[in-house]
């Protein structure tokens, strides 16, 4: 699946909070980097989520080395303004005199959009950088904040530009990275979401925003935590059968059989019961999955759920997963 993005030199990553954007995010990047890619993670000044899965801590603009071909930055609002003033104002001397004005800071943070136009003109240099005469980077993997939507994000760069109706140095700049956002070729916008209605619902609504405010295509969706048939399906004919012979006449203990919460003692049964709801997990996950293959024409990856306690390993099953499919599930039915 991974060879999808080898494209895709900029990659987006947007998705609700706690749908495993960062986790899915950690997991693409460490999926190319196995790959011989070298791919830098970025953030954006939130709360490290990379710096826990990965075990080191930031260390300001400066990409951190994981490992081989994989680095990380979490790109904080004010090291991104103070890099971007350095690019516009000649000599050091003057920037820092800007910097550090009170009010020229006071007026800066208010000043809409600021921060997300300097961070994601951060993004652009790391995208642009070059080493021996090669981009320094085959990949920058952005993991976008949670809050808000990423159309509104990705999209103050032109209105920035548009404000300024193109004129100057920083509206040129911000043209520049609208110009990158916009490339459907080299940039990648992919949506993590869950099987489920809501966030299945802001997926298309994403897919069709992209669309029309920022006029290119969402690359791809990525449904997280999908839940794998415990069954294949000739092994399911068996099971319903022997689940409706068992079927007890009474009601009440009917209705409590198979949604985990009956005390029934016999182990067949309580076996039967367990089955039943993976099943209806899995059952209500193709559900959503049909509507987002029904009314969005983009790719749709699924990536399944792992029960690993350990946020490290799941990225690492995810990688695993990202590159070579999925083992576990083939190697589980045909057991
Ligand atoms: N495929 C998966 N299988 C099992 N657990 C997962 C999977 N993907 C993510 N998780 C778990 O879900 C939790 C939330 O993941 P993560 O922090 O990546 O979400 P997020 O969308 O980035 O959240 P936030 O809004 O806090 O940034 C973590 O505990 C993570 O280990
Ligand atoms: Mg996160």
């Amino acid at each position: 699946m991974i060879k999808k993005l080898h494209e895709n030199r900029l990659i987006f990553v947007t998705g609700k909070g706690g749908v495993g954007k960062s986790t899915v995010t950690a997991a693409l990047g460490q999926a190319l980097a196995n790959q011989g890619r070298r791919t830098l993670i970025l953030e954006t000044d939130t709360y490290s989520a990379m710096e826990d899965l990965f075990n080191f801590r930031s260390s300001g603009l400066k990409p951190v080395k994981l490992g081989p071909n994989l680095w990380a930055s979490n790109l904080l609002a004010e090291d991104c303004f103070i890099a971007t003033l350095r690019r516009f104002v000649p000599s050091e001397r003057v920037a820092r005199a800007i910097i550090n004005n009170r009010v020229a800071r006071v007026f800066f943070k208010a000043a809409p959009s600021v921060n997300e136009v300097t961070i994601l003109d951060q993004v652009r240099v790391f995208f642009e950088e070059t080493e021996g005469g090669r981009p320094r980077f085959d990949h920058v993997i952005v993991d976008l904040p949670a809050s808000g939507h990423a159309v509104t994000f990705l999209n103050v760069p032109a209105t920035m530009s548009g404000m300024m109706r193109g004129l100057g140095p920083i509206a040129k700049m911000a043209m520049q990275v609208s110009d990158i956002i916009k490339d459907e070729r080299t940039t990648a916008v992919v949506a993590v979401c869950l099987p489920e209605e809501m966030p299945v619902n802001e997926t298309i609504e994403l897919s069709e925003n992209l669309r029309t405010i920022i006029g290119r295509p969402l690359t791809l969706a990525m449904v997280n935590m999908v839940h794998r048939p415990p069954l294949d399906a000739s092994q399911r004919q068996v099971f319903e059968r022997l689940r409706h012979e068992l079927s007890p006449s009474d009601e009440r203990e009917a209705n409590t059989l198979f949604d985990g919460s009956s005390t029934h003692a016999n182990p067949i049964v309580r076996l039967i019961e367990g089955n039943a709801m993976a099943l209806g997990w899995h059952d209500r996950d193709q559900k959503y999955l049909r509507i987002l293959h029904e009314r969005m024409r983009e790719p749709v990856v699924e990536i399944p759920v792992f029960f690993e306690a350990n946020g490290t390993e799941i990225v690492d099953h995810i990688a695993s997963f990202l590159i070579h499919g999925d083992n576990d599930a083939e190697q589980n039915l045909a057991s």
